[in-house]
């Protein structure tokens, strides 16, 4: 791990190693953040792996223009532009309708992508010169602490980072606000940076949809995805009774129960864990698309990022017992 002075030389070796697919820590006004190239899915999924989530929460994208907005996120409402002109570059993070190229991890399959718009030059000098939006969850191990400071990275972090950039101590101390705006209806995800009170000045009345029994994660709450078609772990037997149907195969690497299956997909042909996770949501998608009548999906060891790939799995499992 190297921990480096932002000069712009350095915001350049990190935009460097952002493109190569590794993780750089990097200061925003809010929290350090933990970044990757945000349209790279392998990329996300070592944060994923770095942070140990036990589960796929979505991921904030970070960008640093307009412009970048546009290529992942659709504006529809007339209200959202007047909030972002107000509070971006800021503590603000919107709900949008997402692009097709925001990678499904990225998301963790939902149709909606967080954008936020940081204040903090070193952040948006790095998104510039990675030239992609970054995705960053706060920059701290699950169920630890949020870090401020470049040091309080280094101590949970230190050696699954390649580099963390210090940008001194962030001013806001506290994740940002998180809010959905539909036509009628204003939603507060999760309190941060910017009060109620400063968003309700600009766009009316917001309706607290954080008091739920997970209050830190909303995308620990009923917006989680899961197939419109039914979902089993494999079993030879059940396979075998619907074989005359149209199945879905999700294979982790190879099965000899292949002959059954009318689409197969496999996660990983080499059996690597973050490759399956950057197409466990997509490949999900697909088979939506393929109108299969089932889906069988293999089971995958309980180890590393096979926690958070078989925890999302039993999700939509569980839907269809
Ligand atoms: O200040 C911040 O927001 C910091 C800095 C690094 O930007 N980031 C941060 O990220 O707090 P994280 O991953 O710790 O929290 C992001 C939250 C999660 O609770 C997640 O569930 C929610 O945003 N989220 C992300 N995408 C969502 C979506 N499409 N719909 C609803 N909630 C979403
Ligand atoms: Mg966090």
């Amino acid at each position: 791990m190297k921990q480096l002075s932002p000069t712009s030389n350095n915001i350049k070796i990190s935009a460097k190693e952002l493109k190569l697919g590794n993780l750089v820590a990097f200061p925003t006004e809010t929290v350090y953040g933990l970044g990757a190239d945000g349209l790279n899915p392998i990329a996300v999924s070592k944060i994923f792996e770095t942070k140990k989530r036990p589960t796929f929460n979505p991921l904030i994208l970070h960008i640093n223009s307009m412009q970048m907005l546009n290529k992942i996120a659709w504006l529809k409402e007339k209200k959202i532009e007047k909030l972002l002109d107000k509070f971006w570059p800021g503590p603000l993070t919107i709900i949008l309708p997402k692009k097709e190229i925001v990678p499904d991890i990225v998301t963790a399959g939902l149709e909606t992508v967080a954008v936020r718009m940081p204040n903090n030059k070193i952040a948006l000098q790095l998104i510039k010169e990675l030239g992609n939006p970054i995705a960053a969850p706060s920059a701290n191990s699950f169920g630890k602490l949020s870090p401020t400071t470049a040091e309080h990275v280094a101590k949970q972090l230190s050696e699954k980072v390649d580099i963390i950039l210090d940008g001194g101590s962030c001013n806001v101390g506290v994740e940002s606000t998180i809010v959905k705006i539909t036509k009628d209806k204003n939603y507060l995800l999760r309190p941060g940076g910017i009060s109620v009170e400063e968003l309700e000045s600009v766009a009316g009345k917001f309706e607290n949809l954080n008091n739920e029994n997970k209050p830190d994660s909303p995308g620990q709450l009923k917006i989680h995805y899961a197939p419109e078609i039914p979902i089993y772990f494999f079993d030879e037997e059940k396979i075998i009774e619907n074989r005359y149907k149209n199945l879905g195969g999700l294979f982790f690497r190879k099965s000899k129960l292949e002959k059954y299956f009318s689409s197969i997909k496999i996660l990983s042909q080499k059996g690597n864990l973050n490759e399956a996770a950057a197409n466990v949501f997509s490949f999900l998608h697909e088979f939506e698309n393929e109108n299969v009548d089932m889906i069988f999906v293999e089971t995958i060891e309980y180890s590393g990022l096979g926690n958070a790939i078989m925890d999302r799995l039993s999700k939509a499992v569980n839907k269809f017992r």
